[in-house]
């Protein structure tokens, strides 16, 4: 098993209910009336899609997809899809893919794409988290929880090698190659 040890708290768990609390409300008013499907990209955006979807007053669907990455970097990694959604499921909805981290935008622009091809009658994004990126993004997303630092981050449902996604707040990892220095 990998031990990484957590850094700084870099958002606290009242930081983070509070914004989720605004998306929820911000989402809410721009989707009345309309058919809304929340796609919750696993596993990194469980719990922010689960705390989101209880945060928007619509009688909104929910479901998951399955992304796997291979190769170096997410880039230029090839994809698969581990979960899809029904064609059926997606078609004449006005679809908001839920994300924990925007970083290249290669993995949200992809999906998008991907659900755009299956009848959404719209496709839109909201990401927790959204890094600097030096080559941009390929993606904007219609909401963004916080824009954050390159850091490598972990807890409310982010990793780092399958771990701390548990923890209700949002840390730097120090990653084990420059712990031991
Ligand atoms: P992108 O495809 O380059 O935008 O990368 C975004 C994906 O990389 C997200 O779905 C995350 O799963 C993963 N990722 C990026 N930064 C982090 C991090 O700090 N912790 C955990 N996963 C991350
Ligand atoms: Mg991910």
């Amino acid at each position: 098993m990998v031990h990484a040890e957590l850094g700084q708290v870099l958002l606290d768990e009242a930081s983070v209910r509070n914004r989720v609390r605004e998306l929820g409300a911000s989402i809410g008013e721009d989707h009345t009336g309309r058919d809304l499907l929340l796609i919750g990209v696993l596993k990194g955006a469980a719990l922010f899609t689960a705390d989101l979807a209880r945060s928007i007053r619509l009688p909104l669907q929910m479901d998951w997809v399955s992304v796997s990455t291979y190769g170096r970097g997410s880039r230029a990694g090839q994809r698969r899809v581990l979960k899809h959604v029904e064609e059926d499921v997606v078609r004449g909805q006005h679809v908001l893919v839920v994300e924990d981290i925007l970083d290249s935008g290669a993995t949200l622009s992809w999906l998008l794409n991907e659900l755009q091809h299956r009848g959404a009658a719209s496709v839109a994004s909201c990401v927790l988290l959204c890094k600097p990126n030096v080559t941009g993004h390929l993606v904007r997303p219609a909401y963004v929880g916080f824009e954050t630092s390159a850091h490598w981050v972990a807890g409310y449902g982010i990793d780092y090698a399958e771990q701390w996604r548990n923890r209700s707040d949002i840390n730097e990892v120090l990653l084990p190659a420059l712990a031991d220095v």
